[in-house]
């Protein structure tokens, strides 16, 4: 795909985007049914609506008459009241949703609702346990509280690195570094691919059974479980160049994905459902690989990152040309929806995260996040 394809692609997406802020008056998105594109959406952004505010700094960022700074700031003050949950995917939100405006556009707003959202995610460390529990207000069907842990709960380490560089804050520093480590070293198996979650013993912090929240079994590798691990892995090895622990398990994770996704780049919601290929594929967790890799691109440098580059490229190429709308000839849904989005299949789930086969307001912001920068908008480590 050429660089005059990544800024079409760009564009049916900004065109997507507008049409999501017109359509989601006091709501924010959660995910679009891929035959109309309707969005199914939550009032203060549930775990994933910070996507959404994420996708609109970046549009600012493209197109600042389009996308005025308010468009932001008004789909921001909907999360707002999240900022205090007890939930350590919070930082997914309020570091996409917020963080991202004081980092490009030195935002107060969002640098006081990210600030607030990390000193909390901070209040909520546990010391027995050597990290973040998912906490009772963890946006999961069950399991959740203080003695449950998942690899996705590494959504807070993003903001908690942010915050700690803001605010000079050797605790929140602390707390991130431990949180990965004890996150990762749980839930990443031998042989580097990833379980979603696990049970601890609340006073000994001790691992008392490994499972998974949205996977297929709790034996499998889910996609996004892969995923979310190579996303905050790289993303540390990149603000943290100091850590080789970071970058070793970045390169880990990452080549477990290379060497164990189809040829045609696009995963299957989980690598082990034993109904492939006549199963879902989930190209939110391909989008989240894709901006993976350019992380890992930018934290190793122009030698050992091209491999991660050229993966990322040739990932975006296939999710654009094959899943963006318009995908053939009289597609007359929506331009710009990234479909084959899998929430779950797992029957045990939130009724808003059952759906198969639909625009995922996370994926979709991670392929723009992604076309931003291989179209040179933003550069790579900037974000
Ligand atoms: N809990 C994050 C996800 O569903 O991917």
């Amino acid at each position: 795909m050429s660089s005059n394809d990544f800024f079409a692609a760009r564009e049916r997406m900004l065109m997507r985007i507008a049409q999501t802020r017109d359509a989601t008056g006091a709501g924010l998105p959660h995910w679009a049914r891929a035959e109309d594109g309707k969005w199914t959406l939550t009032s203060d952004g549930d775990w994933t609506g910070g996507a959404f505010v994420g996708e609109l700094w970046l549009a600012h960022l493209a197109d600042p008459e389009r996308f005025p700074i308010s468009d932001a700031h008004a789909a921001l003050a909907r999360m707002l009241p999240r900022a205090q949950l007890r939930t350590a995917f919070k930082g997914f939100g309020f570091y996409h949703g917020a963080a991202l405006g004081s980092i490009l556009f030195g935002d107060e707003m969002a640098r006081d609702a990210a600030l607030t959202a990390a000193r909390s995610l901070g209040q909520m460390f546990d010391p027995r346990l050597g990290l973040i529990p998912l906490g009772q207000d963890a946006e999961e069907a069950n399991a959740v509280g203080a003695a449950e842990s998942s690899i996705d709960s590494l959504q807070a380490t993003g903001l908690l690195y942010w915050a700690a560089d803001r605010l000079g804050d050797s605790y929140l520093e602390e707390v991130a570094s431990s949180h990965m480590r004890r996150v990762l070293e749980i839930h990443v198996r031998a042989d580097n691919s990833v379980i979603q979650s696990s049970t601890l013993d609340p006073q000994t912090g001790k691992v008392l059974r490994t499972h998974t929240h949205k996977g297929y079994s709790d034996v499998s590798t889910w996609g996004r479980a892969q995923g979310w691990a190579m996303l905050y892995t790289a993303h540390a090895a990149m603000v943290r160049p100091k850590e080789p622990l970071w970058r070793e398990y970045a390169v880990r994770v990452l080549d477990w994905w290379i060497d164990h996704v189809p040829t045609d780049l696009v995963a299957y919601w989980d690598f082990d459902d034993p109904a492939i290929p006549c199963t879902s594929r989930d190209t939110a967790a391909t989008a989240i690989a894709a901006a993976a890799s350019l992380r890992l691109a930018s934290a190793l440098g122009s030698t050992g990152g091209a491999k991660y580059r050229d993966f990322a490229e040739r990932t975006a190429t296939q999710l654009v040309s094959r899943y963006l709308t318009p995908t053939g000839p009289g597609d007359l849904r929506p331009i710009g929806m990234l479909t084959g989005g899998c929430f779950t299949r797992k029957a045990v789930a939130r009724d808003i995260d059952t759906v198969q086969d639909a625009e995922l307001i996370f994926g979709s912001y991670f392929l723009f996040e992604c076309l931003v920068i291989l179209t040179g908008l933003m550069s790579v480590g900037r974000i």
